[in-house]
């Protein structure tokens, strides 16, 4: 694919330093396409173009070398870049704000002040978790604009952390407002990937959402069978292990876990406002799962006298082998914990810029009491006299404490 007419590059990535943006980046520059990446973050710009993976990200360091060498790809904070760029891959944040509510203008307030940068020939490809209705409200926007530009929907579905052996695995669903704008991004994806699934916007956009809380309800049933068997003493992962084992109809039953992240919530709870909060399963799903750290403190409480207690917190991402702590249950179970407990300590070998965080060893020393929140598998070795909360049974001690 050789970019067309007036364009020097192939791709620009908006928001292409971020999670899903800069894997994509890497993957589509590795499979021989002319990549930019632009980002308002000036600091992870230069970041990338040191060749310097500002994340946790399986596989990428070797990929951004490889690619930042042979000039496939360049992060800039310069939106010139966009027009001279075919396909514009629109890759930022679409968070719920403080009352989990879905903010429905945030793609169009990133794409507004751009518009100057758009040109005939354009394919605007949406690549955000967005709310029903946002690719027909951007393409309304950028026909005002009069020009020939193309407007599809393509929602990223990889796992963070294992972005790039998804993207050239997962099927791309591809939805577009005209039949050309379907076409040309299913051509874009199929870069990546054989197979495409064409979906009409809207379903394309309920499509990810649906995939989001079906796997957020799945953890919620798990976290609530888990606490079932541990308030009658008896051991979840003994239990699941015989549900599970060569019976298929039940072998995607999760272990528990802290249940968290950047997306799982905030899209479960984009389908509630859609559908009027008329989706009480995610609404069950929001209670059970949220409701983990205080069921831990809850346990701690009948057995120990917490006031007392240094209380240990080992992982403070919201998934094991992550550096990501957004919207992390660990920070959770911290202020739970902080309100109630002498002291809390909290460590993570991965996530920086918490100055709260301390050595591994410190909190292993100075606490009476371990809670393994993220399941790094350096924790798989701990040895200790200390109780330890582990509710995803990494030390595969049965029940809780
Ligand atoms: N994180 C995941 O695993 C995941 C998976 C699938 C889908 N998604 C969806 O992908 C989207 C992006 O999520 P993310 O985790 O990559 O977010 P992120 O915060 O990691 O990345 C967003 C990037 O956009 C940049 N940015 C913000 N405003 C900008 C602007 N005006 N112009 C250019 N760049 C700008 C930021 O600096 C950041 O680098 C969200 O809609 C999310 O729901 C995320």
């Amino acid at each position: 694919m050789e970019p067309r007419g007036h364009f020097d590059h192939d791709i620009v990535v908006v928001g292409g330093c971020g999670h899903v943006g800069l894997p994509l980046g890497l993957a589509f520059a590795d499979c021989g396409l002319g990549v930019q990446l632009y980002d308002t973050d000036a600091k992870t710009v230069d970041l990338v173009n040191a060749g310097s993976m500002p994340f946790v990200e399986a596989g990428a360091p070797d990929v951004l070398r490889r690619v930042l060498a042979a000039g496939r790809l360049r992060a800039t904070t310069d939106a010139a870049t966009i027009a001279r760029s075919e396909h514009v891959v629109v890759v930022v944040g679409t968070p719920v704000d403080r009352y989990l509510s879905p903010d429905v203008e945030a793609v169009a307030r990133v794409i507004t002040p751009l518009t100057d940068h758009l040109v005939d020939g354009h394919l605007i490809v949406l690549r955000s978790t967005v709310y029903p209705g946002v690719t027909d409200r951007v393409a309304r926007l950028i026909a005002k604009l009069g020009l020939d530009i193309d407007v599809s929907f393509c929602p990223e579905r990889i796992a963070e952390g294992h972005a790039l052996a998804e993207l050239r695995t997962l099927p791309q669903i591809i939805s577009g407002t005209t039949r050309r704008a379907i076409q040309r991004a299913d051509a874009l994806f199929r870069r990546l990937t054989p197979e495409t699934v064409e979906l009409e916007p809207e379903e394309a956009e309920l499509a990810k959402l649906f995939t989001n809380s079906w796997r957020y309800l799945k953890f919620a049933v798990a976290n609530q069978l888990y606490m079932i068997a541990n308030d009658n003493g008896l051991d979840y992962e003994r239990i699941r292990h015989a549900v599970t084992f060569h019976y298929p109809r039940a072998a995607d039953l999760p272990g528990a876990g802290l249940t968290a992240g950047p997306c799982l919530l905030k899209d479960t709870m984009q389908i509630t406002a859609f559908a009027e909060n008329r989706f009480t399963l995610g609404h069950a799903a929001v209670m059970v799962n949220e409701g983990i750290p205080l069921y831990v403190l809850g346990k701690l409480e009948q057995r120990f006298d917490v006031t007392a207690l240094t209380v240990g917190i080992l992982g403070m991402a919201f998934k094991a082998e992550s550096d990501d702590a957004r919207s992390s249950l660990s920070y959770k179970m911290k202020r739970v914990l902080t309100g109630r407990a002498a002291r809390v300590l909290c460590t993570d070998p991965y996530v920086c810029g918490d100055p709260d965080i301390v050595p591994f060893d410190t909190v292993v020393e100075e606490s009476d009491l371990l809670i393994i929140a993220a399941p790094h598998r350096e924790y798989a070795s701990l040895r200790t006299t200390k109780p330890v909360v582990d509710i995803t049974n990494l030390l595969g001690n049965g029940v809780m404490v």
